[in-house]
Formats: C-alpha cells, sequence, structure tokens
C-alpha cells in the first residue's frame, strides 16, 4: 500500500481545484465589467513552467481570454439566476502584481468560491480587502508570496469553509479566524507565523483538517475547559516552537487520526508516557528527543520516530497490531531488533538505518512470514550472513553493514523487487541471474566474485557492482536492458572490449568502465565515432584501452554533453516513506571521481555534471579536435596516455570546462593562448609532457600552482619563475604567432563550425567568456573543493 500524505495535500490542489469553464449562461454585464477591470489590474503574465510538467496536465485559465464580447469566461461561474460571478477559479493562471486595497477583486459580492493558488503576488501585502467577500465559502491563496500579517477582516468571512494561506510569507499574529464556526479545513503551513495559537483553534465546531506545518507558533497560554467536543481528525503541527505543554490541549482530541509534531524547535526532551488518542492512525514524533513513548491506539498505521535520541527499542510497539509503517531511523538503537516486530501482522514498512543494530533476534528465517514489502537496514552494524528475505519484499537496502556469506538465492522469489542495495557489506559468491526485474540493483563494494550474469530487464535504471572482484565479460544482455541509465563496473576484472552496442540503450548517461581490463581500441571501422544518445559521464580510465582515436570521435554526439543536461531528477523510484518531502528523491546513483589526483566517491552526482575521463590507457595520435563539441564539459582528463602532438585549441570551445588534466603524455608545441577564456577552469594540469613556450595568461591560470606545469621541456611564464624574456635576445617568444596557426587550426574546424552553429572563432573573444561566466556559477567545482580542501 502506498502512502503520500503530502503529494496527496498537493495532487488535491493539482487535480482537485483545476478550474472549470463557465455555464452557457449570460453573465450579468456590470459582472463583466468587474471582471474585465480586475483582468486590467494585472497586465503582466508571469506564468511557471510547473504546469507542464510531464505528470500534471494542467490547462491555466487565460483571463487574457477575457473580452466584453465573451459568452463564457476561463476560469469564471457565473450564477444560472442572476448572472453573478459565483466562483473564480484562477490558479496558476499566471497573475502577477500586487493586489490593492481598491482592487476589482472584492467588487465580486457573490462569490463563494475564489481559488488564487500559484500566482504571482510576490511580496505583496495581504489586502483587507478579503473580508468584504461575505459569502465567500472557500478561500484558496497558497504559494503566492503574499508578506506580512492576516488582517483582522478575515473574521468577516462567516461563511468560510475552507481556507488555505499555505506556502505564502505571512507573518505576525495567528489569524482572527477561531470565531469562523463552519470552517472545517483551514492550511497555514510554511510561513513565518510566530505567535501563541488559541487553544479554542482545536475544538472549533466544524474543524476537522488543520495544518500549522512550519511556522514559528508556540503552545497556546491557556489550558483548554474541560471535555470539549472536536471533529479534528487531522492535525499537522511539525516544525514549530512547540513544547510538551502542547500535549495538554492536544491529548483531549480523541477523534485524531493523524497527528505530527515532529521537528519541534526546543532543546528539552518530550515524555510522551500517555498518548490516550484512540483512533490514531499516523503519528510523527521525528526529531524531538523522546524518553518514553506509550502508544496504544489499536489503528495506529505509521509510527515514525526518526531522529528522536531513542536508545531502547519502545516495546508499546508490541501492542500495535494494524501497524504498516515503523521508522526508527537515525536513533541510538543498538543490539538486536526485537524478534516480535515481524510478527506485527501488517508490517509493511520499515526504516532501522542509521542505528547501531548488530543482528536480528531470532532464526534467519525470521523475517519469511513477515508482510515486508520494504526494509531498510542501512549503516548499522549488522554482520554475519543475510536474512531469508519473504517474496513479498520491494525495496531492501541495507548497505553500509558487515554482511558477509552469500545473496540470499531467496531474493529470486521476490518477484517484487524493485530495489536491492547491499553496497559497503562483504558479501562473496556470485551474482546471481534471477533478479531480472529490479530498478535499482547497488551491489558496490563487496567481495562478489564471478562474471556479472545475463540481466534482461526494461526496468533496470542503475546497476552499480563497482569494487568487487567481477570478471569475464560484461553480459551482452545489457542491450535488452532499455531504461539503463547508470553502469558502474569500476574496480573490476573485467575483461573486454569497448562496448560499443550499449549505443542502442536511449537513456544510458553513466558509463564507469573505470580500473578493470578493458582493451583494445574505442573507435573501429563500423564505430569510428562515439554515438551515445544520453551519455553525459563517461569513465573508462585506468583500462588498457589503446590506438588512436579519430579526430572527428566526438562530432556525432548530440546529448547532454552538447547542451547542458536540465534537471534530470534521480531516481526513477521514490520510496513509500516519501509522504514527508515528496519532492525530494532519496535514491542517487553514485560514483568515484578523480579530482587533483585523487579520488572520492560522489554520493549524488549532481544533474549538471559531465565528465569524460579516458586517463591511465595507453591512448596515442593526437588528441581529437572534435572534442570542441562537447560544449557543455566540465571534466576532462586525458592524462596517463600517450597522446602526441599539439594541444588542440578548440578545448577553447568548452567553456564549462572545470577541470582538465592532460597531464603524462607526449604533448609537444605551444599551450594554445585561446584557453584564457576558460573562465571556469579551476584546476589544470599540463605536467610532464614536452610543452614550450608561453604559459596563456588569464585569471584562472595564473592561479594554478607550479606543479601543473612541471616536467615539460621549455615552459615559461606564470605560475612557473622562468620568465619568457631571454637574456639574449631580449624578446618574448612570442606565442601569437608561434602557438596557434590559426589559419590552419580554423580550417580544420571548418566542417564542424556548422554543425555547431558558429563560425570558427566566434567562442574565441574574451567578451564572450566573461558572458559566460556571469550564466552559471561553477557549482561542480565548488562541490570538489569541498571534498577535497579539508
Ligand atoms: C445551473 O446550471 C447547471 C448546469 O448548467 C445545473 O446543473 C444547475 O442545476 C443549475 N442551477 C440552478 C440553480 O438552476
Ligand atoms: C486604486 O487606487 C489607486 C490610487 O490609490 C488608483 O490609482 C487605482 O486606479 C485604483 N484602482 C481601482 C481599481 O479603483
Ligand atoms: C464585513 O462585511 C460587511 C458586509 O457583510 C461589510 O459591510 C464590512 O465592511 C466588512 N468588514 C470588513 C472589515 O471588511
Ligand atoms: C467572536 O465572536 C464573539 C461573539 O460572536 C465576540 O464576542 C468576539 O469578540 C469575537 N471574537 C473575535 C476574536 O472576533
Ligand atoms: C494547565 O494544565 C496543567 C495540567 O494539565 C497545569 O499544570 C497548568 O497549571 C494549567 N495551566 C493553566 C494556565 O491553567
Ligand atoms: C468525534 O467526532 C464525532 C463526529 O465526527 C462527534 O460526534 C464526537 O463528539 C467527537 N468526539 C469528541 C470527544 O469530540
Ligand atoms: C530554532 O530557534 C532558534 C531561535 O528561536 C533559531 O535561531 C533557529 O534557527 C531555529 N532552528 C531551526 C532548525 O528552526
Ligand atoms: C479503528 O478502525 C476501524 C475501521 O476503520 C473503525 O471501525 C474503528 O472505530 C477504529 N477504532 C477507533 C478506536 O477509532
Ligand atoms: C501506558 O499507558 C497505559 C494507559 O493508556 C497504562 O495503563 C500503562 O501502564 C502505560 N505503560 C507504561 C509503560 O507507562
Ligand atoms: C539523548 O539522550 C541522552 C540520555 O539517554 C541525554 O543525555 C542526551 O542529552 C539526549 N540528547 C539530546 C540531543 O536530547
Ligand atoms: C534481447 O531480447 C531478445 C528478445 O527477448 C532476445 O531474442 C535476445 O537474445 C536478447 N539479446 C541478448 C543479447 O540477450
Ligand atoms: C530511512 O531513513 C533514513 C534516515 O531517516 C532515510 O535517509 C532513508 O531514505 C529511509 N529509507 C527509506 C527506504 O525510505
Amino acid at each position: 500500500m502506498k502512502i503520500h500524505f503530502a503529494v496527496y495535500i498537493f495532487t488535491t490542489c493539482f487535480f482537485g481545484c483545476v478550474s472549470v469553464t463557465s455555464f452557457p449562461v449570460p453573465p450579468s454585464p456590470d459582472q463583466v465589467e468587474i471582471l474585465l477591470a480586475f483582468k486590467n489590474e494585472f497586465p503582466s503574465r508571469n506564468c511557471d513552467p510547473i504546469w507542464n510538467t510531464p505528470d500534471v496536465v494542467f490547462r491555466s485559465p487565460n483571463i487574457g481570454s477575457w473580452t466584453k464580447e465573451a459568452v463564457s469566461f476561463d476560469g469564471v461561474v457565473f450564477d444560472n439566476a442572476t448572472g453573478a460571478v459565483t466562483e473564480l477559479n484562477l490558479g496558476g493562471a499566471c497573475i502577477s502584481g500586487t493586489i490593492q486595497a481598491n482592487s476589482s477583486l472584492f467588487r465580486f459580492q457573490h462569490l463563494r468560491y475564489l481559488r488564487l493558488f500559484i500566482n504571482h503576488f510576490d511580496s505583496s501585502p495581504f489586502p483587507s480587502g478579503f473580508g468584504r467577500l461575505a459569502n465567500l465559502e472557500y478561500l484558496d491563496l497558497s504559494q503566492n508570496g503574499f508578506i506580512g500579517e492576516v488582517p483582522s477582516s478575515i473574521s468577516n468571512l462567516s461563511r468560510l469553509t475552507s481556507l488555505d494561506l499555505s506556502y505564502n510569507k505571512l507573518t505576525g499574529r495567528f489569524p482572527n479566524i477561531h470565531n469562523l464556526t463552519l470552517l472545517s479545513s483551514i492550511d497555514l503551513s510554511y510561513n513565518q507565523f510566530s505567535d501563541t495559537i488559541p487553544s479554542s483553534l482545536f475544538t472549533m465546531p466544524s474543524l476537522w483538517y488543520l495544518d500549522l506545518r512550519q511556522n514559528n507558533l508556540k503552545d497556546p497560554l491557556e489550558n483548554m475547559t474541560s471535555s470539549p467536543t472536536s471533529k479534528l481528525v487531522h492535525l499537522d503541527m511539525a516544525k514549530n516552537l512547540f513544547s510538551s505543554r502542547i500535549l495538554e490541549p492536544i491529548s483531549k482530541l480523541p477523534n485524531l487520526t493523524h497527528l505530527d509534531l515532529s521537528f519541534q524547535n526546543t532543546t528539552y526532551t518530550i515524555n510522551f508516557d500517555y498518548l490516550p488518542f484512540k483512533s490514531l492512525e499516523y503519528l510523527d514524533l521525528s526529531g524531538n528527543s523522546v524518553s518514553v513513548l506509550n502508544t496504544s491506539s489499536e489503528n495506529l498505521s505509521f509510527l515514525i520516530l526518526s531522529n528522536c535520541n531513542l536508545t531502547e527499542f519502545p516495546t508499546s510497539i508490541k501492542t500495535l497490531q494494524n501497524l504498516r509503517g515503523l521508522d526508527v531511523s537515525k536513533n541510538r538503537l543498538k543490539g538486536k531488533v526485537p524478534e516480535w516486530l515481524w510478527k506485527l501482522p501488517s508490517l509493511g514498512n520499515v526504516n532501522l538505518s542509521q542505528n547501531s543494530f548488530s543482528f536480528l533476534e531470532g532464526s534467519p528465517e525470521v523475517l519469511l512470514n513477515s508482510s515486508l514489502s520494504e526494509l531498510d537496514l542501512s549503516s548499522n552494524t549488522f554482520h554475519g550472513s543475510f536474512p531469508i528475505i519473504p517474496p513479498t519484499i520491494q525495496v531492501m537496502a541495507a548497505s553500509n553493514n558487515y554482511f558477509t556469506g552469500d545473496i540470499p538465492l531467496t531474493l529470486c522469489k521476490a518477484s517484487q523487487l524493485i530495489l536491492l542495495d547491499l553496497s559497503y557489506n562483504n558479501i562473496s559468491g556470485s551474482i546471481h541471474r534471477c533478479l531480472t526485474n529490479v530498478s535499482v540493483l547497488k551491489l558496490r563494494n563487496n567481495d562478489l566474485t564471478g562474471r556479472l550474469p545475463d540481466i534482461d530487464s526494461d526496468s533496470l535504471v542503475l546497476l552499480d557492482v563497482a569494487h568487487n572482484h567481477l570478471s569475464g565479460k560484461l553480459p551482452r544482455s545489457l542491450v535488452n536492458c532499455t531504461s539503463l541509465k547508470f553502469l558502474n563496473v569500476e574496480g573490476n576484472s573485467i575483461s573486454d572490449t569497448f562496448p560499443f552496442w550499449l549505443k542502442t540503450l536511449p537513456k544510458l548517461e553513466v558509463i564507469v568502465l573505470r580500473s578493470n581490463r578493458f582493451h583494445g581500441p574505442i573507435s573501429s571501422s563500423p564505430e569510428r565515432t562515439l554515438s551515445f544518445t544520453a551519455l553525459r559521464i563517461m569513465d573508462i580510465s585506468l583500462n588498457n584501452f589503446d590506438g588512436t582515436i579519430p579526430s572527428d570521435y566526438f562530432a556525432n554526439l548530440s546529448g547532454p554533453l552538447v547542451n547542458p543536461p536540465q534537471g534530470n531528477l534521480w531516481p526513477e523510484y521514490r520510496g513509500d516513506w516519501h509522504y514527508k518531502y515528496p519532492t525530494e528523491p532519496w535514491y542517487y546513483p553514485s560514483i568515484d571521481v578523480r579530482n587533483k589526483g585523487r579520488n572520492m566517491e560522489l554520493a549524488k552526482i549532481p544533474d549538471t555534471c559531465t565528465i569524460i575521463d579516458f586517463s591511465g590507457n595507453g591512448f596515442g595520435g593526437k588528441i581529437p579536435e572534435s572534442i570542441g563539441f562537447l560544449k557543455a564539459l566540465i571534466v576532462l582528463d586525458l592524462s596517463n596516455n600517450g597522446f602526441t602532438g599539439r594541444i588542440p585549441s578548440s578545448l577553447a570551445k568548452l567553456t564549462q570546462l572545470e577541470s582538465l588534466d592532460l597531464s603524462r603524455n607526449q604533448l609537444s608545441g605551444n599551450i594554445p593562448q585561446e584557453i584564457r577564456v576558460l573562465t571556469f577552469l579551476a584546476y589544470i594540469n599540463m605536467s610532464y609532457n614536452r610543452l614550450t613556450g608561453q604559459i596563456p595568461q588569464g585569471t584562472q591560470i595564473g592561479g594554478q600552482s607550479k606543479s601543473s606545469f612541471e616536467g615539460n621541456i621549455d615552459l615559461c611564464g606564470l605560475p612557473l619563475e622562468e620568465t619568457c624574456f631571454r637574456e639574449t635576445t631580449g624578446v618574448p617568444s612570442t606565442p601569437q604567432t608561434q602557438g596557434i596557426e590559426p589559419t590552419k587550426q580554423e580550417q580544420v574546424l571548418n566542417w564542424k563550425a556548422a554543425a555547431i552553429g558558429y563560425g570558427p572563432g566566434v567562442l574565441f573573444g574574451v567578451a564572450i567568456g566573461q558572458a559566460f561566466a556571469s550564466y552559471k556559477p561553477a557549482l561542480f567545482y565548488k562541490l570538489f573543493r569541498l571534498a577535497f580542501e579539508f
């Protein structure tokens, strides 16, 4: 069973509040006049691409289409009998500006439904005029950027049943709404209200839904009158400043089914030794220091106790016979996981990650009769062989433990397995052929042997078997994995030729073959050029590839290496637990990257990251001129090969380049002066070649360390100490004439220039380089820096 509470709330807005067009009834002329006056108050439209996401088809109501002659008005509903406007459904209508106190909006005296969510009233104070719309039943102003206090005139809306002011920047006192006795749903979440709340709020006679998440609200000052009646069912008070005193009023709300008190910004420990709720189904206390927990709601289905400083497994959980999800991640739990847990008949999702658990109490079959679908055991100290997995499992995460022995064969019976992560354990033996339906398979950093089995799965998205002892060839069956985006086999003993055949995979973005026994050329007669459609990271370093690379090798690429990748969010799979942070994917692929001669694991590959790493092979001949096509390239490493000839001046077209390593080759001649324009270039290494002449002088280059240029024949200029002014002649070894041979270079580039859409030399201007500099911060390199500069 999937639960997506936050997603649900969000999608009710996407799908539930979608506007309807008007009835074919003649609107009254005075109402049309007000509509047109309202339209004219907002001449500028500022639309948000959020409406064009692939999942959500939303037709924005177009107020631009409103005219005097129109018989129907997009987003407007008129009363059949009187012709008065009763509904304005203008969510996502791209309205931009400020609603003035005298706005025509407040002249719609018969308005009952007003939906203005997701427009752009950025930094507008909340107009008091809403208080004049005395017939309003439904008011949704969420996600608009309103600032300031909610004026007290809102208390005039005595017919209001639903109020949504979420995701604005409202501040100050708690809105004066507790007299609105018909209100059944209030959402003030994601604002900056910073007041005490009135305890009468909880007993508003019609209220069943109250969301105060993420504000700076404090406990009510007064206690609640005895035994109130309350319809309140859903109460979200997460991320505020409430203390344990809040338990006093809310413990009197026996009808509650959903209670979220997570992440209160208080320092003291909260004692939940008495939670009298009988109907509770969902309870989240994460991020609070919990000393005792005693809950016995018979219907409790989801219990979230992440980051609660727990040291003992709460035994009251034993009585929760309807529990479906339990999250006790990020606590200080250690030793055994109690056997009784798995006997809870409905338990499907269990997150035990980031504790110090060391074993599962009971036999290796202890999980077998459970109904688990998601189990996260990662980052604990589990040891011994892997438990036997129930066939119902869909997500099995157990990375960063000390599991030994084989991958359990029982996984073959788990026909619904979507994600298997056993990374960073000591698992040995070979990989079963049976894992056919998984989307994400992470087995990196274990002791796996044998060959990578045939995987014939069109659902496989991510395959990471890095740092094992796998041998043999890459299984050709990978060509049938048409969803594959990420392939990492780094650090094994795979002995194969270059997998040209993977080019048929339309989504393959990342290929890491680093540090194996791949051999032979990466270009041959039918496969002269590289033609992977989605490629953005190609790391084939530290293998035995050899031969020369044709000059046009990169000329057929068109994907993210050429056009910067756009927010292509990982992963495909989002876990069931994502009711809390629906927009944040939790499963990222990771790779090891090399920078400044050091290796690191990049736990989350940024969406814009692009890398070509051919280092540590036996390539010879010239560096292909067509490298200049890869305009979105950020890291280029061709070091430790036998490349000869000159450094191609087409490198100057790689305007996004942040790291360039050409060290330890046989490159000769001058360093092309054009690369001065590479304003993001934060790391350069050209050491141990046969370079001569003046080092191009630009801000990025002068700041490099000397070692970046050492070991060459005759380089001069900063950062080296050698000056380019020779005592014998007194003239510099003029790079302008020696270095670039412009005519010849430009001829070479001519055939490509057409394809890229630039005339040769156009990008070589310093001015253009500076224009790019203001365009994008060097994010990726900053990430590297953080990781390296301890
Ligand atoms: C108004 O018209 C709609 C359909 O056009 C109809 O369903 C509704 O009953 C009508 N209401 C009144 C009050 O006539
Ligand atoms: C609102 O008042 C301002 C002046 O304060 C005026 O310029 C504007 O035209 C008025 N708008 C309407 C819709 O009456
Ligand atoms: C409250 O509504 C009445 C009409 O029902 C109106 O006359 C009055 O001005 C409103 N008050 C505020 C503060 O808007
Ligand atoms: C709520 O209504 C009561 C009576 O109807 C009134 O006395 C009280 O002042 C009102 N409170 C607020 C905050 O408007
Ligand atoms: C509220 O109730 C608690 C006990 O439930 C009591 O200790 C406290 O003094 C009361 N506060 C007020 C303001 O009445
Ligand atoms: C619970 O809600 C029902 C109606 O939904 C109501 O009749 C009952 O009084 C409520 N219980 C309490 C204790 O408020
Ligand atoms: C907690 O509150 C303090 C002051 O009240 C504030 O400075 C801090 O940023 C808050 N922390 C969080 C995580 O909200
Ligand atoms: C538990 O859930 C069942 C089924 O939804 C319901 O009938 C029952 O009243 C609930 N129990 C409590 C104490 O709310
Ligand atoms: C838990 O609360 C119940 C009452 O709901 C009480 O009977 C029981 O003793 C409490 N258990 C603990 C360990 O405090
Ligand atoms: C966690 O609990 C221990 C006692 O078990 C306590 O000493 C410590 O202060 C608590 N830490 C926090 C952050 O509350
Ligand atoms: C790919 O799938 C097709 C159809 O299922 C099959 O005939 C073919 O042998 C598979 N290719 C490989 C290399 O396994
Ligand atoms: C388990 O909890 C950790 C820490 O709270 C979280 O990062 C992880 O995504 C959760 N696992 C699943 C499967 O949701």
